[in-house]
């Protein structure tokens, strides 16, 4: 019988996971649109601490097993109940509405906010438009940070560290 690969949006490499571990080594880490907690699983065996929370829906391969325990908690109710805990605020491939934006506002401006999935690049016109947050979200945020060692799926797709404008 053929194995099936576990379902990720993110591409959790090796390389990826020891460069982010090692950019939140000793943070605690609230990560929102989990899905299935492989992201999760792969930054807890190297020491990450984080906690990990989620709807659940068909394109997240949950209902093929789950890598981590996730809590099911609406994204932006995650943000308000443990964001005073957290130091930094994980998210990969969130869905393409105000979700992600939703979260950001909540979560504030001095904190990172760390974001996988592709990023609307609207100089390039339909082909810059990507399937993750909204024109909200990043019209009110800057990118501080880049994990070079992140093969994304698509030239839209990057690993990246975020902070709301001032
Ligand atoms: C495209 S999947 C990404 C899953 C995982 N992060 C990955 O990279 O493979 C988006 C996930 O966010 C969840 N989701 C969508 N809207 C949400 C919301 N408002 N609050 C919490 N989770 C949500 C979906 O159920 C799904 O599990």
């Amino acid at each position: 019988m053929m194995r099936q690969m576990p379902v990720s949006w993110g591409n959790f490499s090796a390389p990826f996971l020891d460069e982010v571990s090692a950019h939140l080594r000793g943070k605690r880490v609230l990560e929102v649109f989990a899905g299935n907690g492989l992201l999760a699983k792969g930054l807890t065996e190297r020491g990450v601490d984080i906690r990990s929370t989620s709807l659940f829906s068909g394109i997240d391969g949950h209902d093929q097993g789950m890598h981590f325990p996730v809590e099911k908690i609406e994204a932006s109710d995650a943000v308000d109940r443990y964001g005073p805990w957290a130091d930094a605020l994980l998210m990969s491939w969130p869905p393409a509405n105000e979700a992600a934006a939703k979260c950001v506002v909540r979560w504030g401006k001095d904190r990172d906010v760390i974001f996988i999935g592709e990023m609307t690049r609207p100089e390039l016109g339909f082909a810059g438009l990507g399937g993750c947050g909204s024109d909200l979200l990043f019209a009110n945020t800057s990118v501080h940070h880049r994990f070079l060692s992140y093969v994304g799926r698509g030239f839209l797709d990057v690993a990246v560290s975020l902070r709301m404008i001032e």
